[in-house]
């Protein structure tokens, strides 16, 4: 029986290294099985509900992929006016509610906690799809499987994180997996939007090396893997100073140019924070990123109820 049997995904920090390591193995099997054209039936019999509260391409869909390749089926919420939570709804009944009909639940939700309040009202696996300005643990697990892939090794990197650092809650994911291979971390955002100090001085009892600044430029011409963020114009409440900000990094093909050659990433979706003429670069890794989704969230799916 796997480690992760029974448990929750809520945050990166919770994770063990043999559980990192166990999710990125196994995502890396699973995904060496469809690409020999094999069929898994691991899920066959269970069913997956996706509730998500805020909007989502890839994390949803790429959840329901997971499941439906492993054999599985899904129930979902993708709107949340037309569930319950529209009529006043706790979350907390909506999760008692959804238990009785799903095996594993999946949650995106606008208050940051939320996913622990979901997790703690029921006895199935809960996993965090986005929690507000929280945490995004899936996806950053899928970017360290990414890099892995990219760059062949996850040691003594050094890594930029360019945009929200404040709200985005993909970074506050990534950086506590990161920290955890000695890579260098450059955080390159605009004034007011600095990542937390909390995270940071955690990252910093961590042992990681962090430097902050807002020339993104130079940093670039550091980094082994460049990963930009949206300005998060839903996390505002004022709108001028989104307007302010929202311009703040576009990354182009000059800048690419001058850089240290490396992959670029975005957990997408992308406003114009890099230039579509990037696309082409063969380090342009974000398309990539989001179709490596699936093989995490399959194992994912498959380590926490048992059947990896
Ligand atoms: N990266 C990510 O969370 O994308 P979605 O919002 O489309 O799910």
């Amino acid at each position: 029986m796997s480690i992760l049997c029974g448990k929750d995904i809520l945050r990166t920090d919770l994770l063990s290294d043999e559980e990192l390591e166990l999710i990125l193995s196994t995502a890396a099997r699973f995904e060496g099985v469809l690409e020999a054209g094999g069929r898994l039936t691991n899920m066959e019999g269970q069913v997956l509900a996706t509730l998500f509260f805020e909007p989502s391409t890839r994390t949803r869909l790429s959840f329901e992929t997971a499941m439906l390749r492993l054999g599985g089926q899904v129930i979902t919420v993708a709107d949340p006016k037309t569930s319950s939570a529209a009529k006043g709804e706790s979350l907390a009944d909506s999760m008692r509610t959804v238990e009785g009909y799903a095996d594993v639940i999946v949650i995106r939700h606008p208050q940051k906690g939320s996913a622990q309040e979901a997790a703690d009202a029921v006895a199935v696996p809960v996993i965090n799809a986005g929690d507000g300005t929280g945490q995004h643990p899936t996806q950053a697990l899928l970017d360290v499987y990414t890099i892995r892939k990219e760059k062949g090794t996850l040691e003594g990197l050094t890594v930029t994180l360019a945009g929200d650092l404040k709200n985005g809650r993909t970074v506050h994911s990534l950086v506590y997996l990161l920290a955890r291979f000695g890579m260098r971390l450059l955080f390159v955002s605009p004034p007011g939007l600095e990542m937390p100090a909390d995270i940071t001085a955690d990252l910093r009892k961590m042992g990681a090396e962090v430097s902050e600044g807002s020339d993104l430029a130079a940093a670039m011409r550091q980094s082994d893997v460049v990963y930009v963020t949206r300005i998060q114009r839903e996390r505002f409440d004022d709108t001028a100073e989104y307007e302010r900000l929202k311009g703040s990094y576009v990354v182009n093909m000059d800048m690419v140019r001058q850089a240290k050659p490396g992959i670029i990433m975005h957990p997408l979706p992308r406003v114009d924070e890099i230039a579509p003429e990037v696309d082409a670069y063969e380090g342009a890794a974000y398309f990539r990123q989001a179709a490596n989704g699936v093989p995490i969230r399959m194992a994912l799916l498959a380590l926490v109820t048992g059947r990896e």
